[in-house]
């Protein structure tokens, strides 16, 4: 087997190749002056390799996903034997079904590419909905990085007791993964979406977290905005200290700031998406999933 880190996933794909004593192909990649990417692989064949190519989408995503296709595409060219895609934050998962007529089904649209491409497997983390994701002609697994997060706040002796929550009833199994670990109890916050707008409201709903360590636990923190809401609300209801966690930490512009000036103690994060707050890697995670 042969790694290839992407531009976006150097380090998490080197550490990928250590953790399995395997080669990591170097990737030269450059963007041209009217934005179009360029990318080569200083090898000269992958001639009955097994390559995994370990590339993130998060912002700027179409660029990296770009770059994540032309990667496939000339290992496909290269004679790989198999190619797996490693992409931990799996851009416009978010878009899974068509909400409004005559929108875009974009995910669909996504791993048609990639199939085409050449990809016989695709390695993701948390996906929004990996039920749609299942769907598809290709095998996609889709690992939890939650038990990871859990057990850092347990290494790292941050909180006592914790509860720890999700967002949403859907995800209330984050919830209980997290306690798995940390064994504090779990629960949810109520949460809607406004399908035209986007934006997430709370409702009304009593919480038993009342001078209790509590961590919230999501998937993703895009604008910050539903994570800034909800540590607002469950100090509201009396919770002690307050942690964020979540595995793909976009932060888009003052995330970061709107969550801490509401309250919580500190947000930590994966390597997903690399950021100020990745404490914890998903590296022996997808090594394991490649072994497997
Ligand atoms: C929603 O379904 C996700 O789990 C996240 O809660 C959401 O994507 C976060 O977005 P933002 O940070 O922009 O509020």
């Amino acid at each position: 087997m042969k790694i290839i880190p992407g531009p976006a996933s150097k380090k998490l794909g080197e550490s990928i190749a250590e953790i399995l004593n395997v080669e990591a192909v170097p990737v030269f990649f450059k963007t041209f002056p009217d934005g179009e990417s360029y990318i080569r692989f200083n090898i000269d064949s992958l001639q009955d390799e097994d390559v995994a190519i370990v590339q993130t989408t998060s912002p700027p995503q179409d660029q990296r996903l770009i770059q994540l296709l032309l990667m496939a595409d000339n290992a496909l060219e290269m004679k790989a034997r198999s190619i797996t895609a490693v992409v931990p934050y799996f851009a416009y998962s978010r878009q899974d079904k068509r909400f409004l007529a005559g929108e875009a089904f974009s995910v669909k649209t996504i791993v048609k590419l990639l199939e085409n491409c050449g990809v016989n497997k695709i390695i993701t983390l948390n996906a929004h909905n990996p039920k749609v994701l299942k769907t598809f002609n290709i095998p996609v697994e889709d690992l939890s990085a939650i038990p990871l997060l859990a057990e850092y706040f347990k290494a790292k002796g941050l909180v006592e007791n914790p509860v720890s929550l999700s967002l949403g009833k859907k995800a209330l199994s984050v919830a209980k993964e997290a306690d798995g670990v940390l064994k504090g109890g779990f629960d949810y916050v109520s949460t809607r979406r406004d399908v035209v707008t986007g934006s997430v409201t709370l409702e009304e709903k009593q919480l038993r977290i009342e001078n209790r360590d509590v961590i919230i636990f999501d998937d993703i923190i895009s604008s910050g905005g539903t994570m800034a809401k909800t540590v607002k609300f469950v100090k509201e209801q009396g919770a002690k200290k307050v942690y964020s966690a979540c595995v793909h930490p976009l932060l888009m512009g003052d995330a970061k700031k709107r969550i801490l000036e509401n309250g919580a103690e500190e947000i930590i994060g994966t390597d997903s998406v690399p950021s100020s707050v990745s404490k914890v890697s998903i590296a022996p995670l997808i090594s394991k999933a490649l072994t497997t």
